[in-house]
């Protein structure tokens, strides 16, 4: 009984299924490149190809016997004298569809350089001497991921990071994780918007959560389309350090980036310059010069996810800066910047310093000096009260003032930031 059942229903789905014809197939292509829409038949001398968009027929293609001898793509276009042949040079900018294929039954449409706007259903109709044949495609156009961008701000008078990421379609899955993974709440605040071309631009922010100064923070985000899952990570710190003695940049891979790549650079403002490359692959580290006079990076300790860098003999006007080092696999980045501070023996006159062999009377200049400004300030401080006399004014009133000070200041820079210019206007189509 139940056997028959079953029959009975495998039948009618059989019935039903080939009654809708060929199901529909989803072809993912990416913006501005090129995207062939498949349409597959039994070949034939003759045939009638027309493709449609959403009912609006866009191409249409006939094939004769004669024709089709040459295996030429374009030429045969050329000599059908159709009233199509107009409308077919007109599109072909945007559209074609290759004749030799079609004698082969691979009656498939390349649109050219597609964009937002050609997603949708397509069509295929093919007329044959053998009957009709017809097939849906659905269009998916996707602007792929390339990256993301992590920022460590304190515009907002907290810490925070930013994730950012431009131009891509869909809108995209963006979360957060720590290494070591917390138990707290990171509350994501994460904001879309379309940009003119309707791609979105994407930017999410976390607060750092406080009394946890080695947390990892981890953007991780993936396309609603799937594919492979985009990490990016920063941490920051900074040295101060004296001229002339041999420095370590501490810069250590974490646990989830397996074998990845390390990128040693520098920027002091507008001056941007790279250091060094160590391939995981090979091995094999590359310094650019200058810098390889200055640096040293164990290769051995790298695939154990040691990348300190040793700076040698730095000097105040040339190695202060910003150290950045970079792990990288082919989706994920993890980013140690270091803000590094050499002093000169001197502070303030560094060429000068630097022609001198030794840095110790230099030292003592500085105590000289530092032991004469406070003498003076006390002389002037005595005085001070001397005049003002019963009027007594203690020093330690100066901090509140300070402090005050600064709380005027901190309103005025975080008043910008809260009225910041958002269109949250998110067009999730
Ligand atoms: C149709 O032709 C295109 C272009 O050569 C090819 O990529 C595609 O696989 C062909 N389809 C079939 C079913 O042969």
């Amino acid at each position: 009984m139940s056997a028959i059942h079953t029959w009975v229903c495998f039948l009618l789905w059989i019935s039903l299924s080939t009654q809708k014809g060929t199901p529909d197939v989803m072809v993912t292509c990416f913006i501005s490149e090129d995207c062939r829409l498949p349409c597959n038949f039994q070949p034939d001398s003759e045939a009638t190809i027309e493709w449609f968009r959403q009912d609006v027929m866009i191409y249409k293609f006939e094939q004769d016997e004669e024709e089709n001898d040459g295996d030429d793509e374009e030429e045969d276009n050329d000599d059908s004298s159709s009233e199509e042949h107009l409308e077919q040079q007109q599109v072909a900018g945007q559209m074609f569809i290759s004749p030799a294929l079609v004698s082969r039954g691979n009656a498939s449409l390349v649109l050219k350089k597609i964009g937002l706007k050609d997603r949708g259903t397509y069509r295929c109709q093919v007329t044959t001497s053998k009957g009709q044949h017809g097939a849906n495609v659905i269009l998916r156009v996707e602007a792929p991921l390339h990256g993301l961008s992590l920022e460590l701000s304190r515009m907002s008078g907290y810490e925070e990071m930013i994730c950012t990421i431009n131009n891509v379609y869909p809108h995209p899955r963006v979360s957060w994780d720590t290494e070591p993974s917390t138990f707290e709440d990171l509350r994501p605040v994460t904001r879309m918007h379309n940009n003119k071309q309707g791609l979105f631009m994407v930017n999410s922010r976390v607060k750092l959560l406080k009394g946890r100064p080695n947390l990892i923070y981890i953007c991780k985000v993936t396309s609603s389309y799937g594919g492979p899952a985009w990490t990016a990570s920063l941490k920051e710190r900074e040295i101060k350090w004296t001229q002339g003695k041999d420095l370590t940049i501490p810069c250590t891979s974490p646990s989830y980036l397996d074998s990845p790549s390390l990128e040693w650079s520098y920027s002091n403002g507008p001056q941007h310059s790279h250091i060094l490359t160590y391939d995981s692959r090979s091995g094999h580290s590359t310094s650019t010069p200058p810098w390889n006079k200055y640096v040293e990076l164990d290769g051995f300790r790298v695939p154990f996810g040691d990348g300190s860098l040793r700076l040698m003999d730095p000097k105040n006007s040339k190695h202060t800066g910003s150290y950045t080092c970079m792990f990288s696999t082919q989706y994920n980045t993890y980013t140690e910047r270091t803000n590094v501070i050499i002093d000169g023996p001197s502070g303030a006159k560094a060429g000068e310093t630097e022609t001198r062999a030794s840095d110790k009377p230099s030292y003592w200049w500085v105590a000289g000096l530092v032991i004469a400004l406070l003498a003076l300030a006390l002389v002037g401080l005595l005085v001070y009260m001397k005049m003002k006399g019963n009027r007594e004014k203690k020093p330690t009133n100066d901090p509140e003032e300070v402090t005050e000070l600064n709380v005027v200041k901190d309103a005025a820079e975080t008043k910008p930031n809260e009225s910041s210019p958002f269109t949250e206007a998110d067009t999730d189509r």
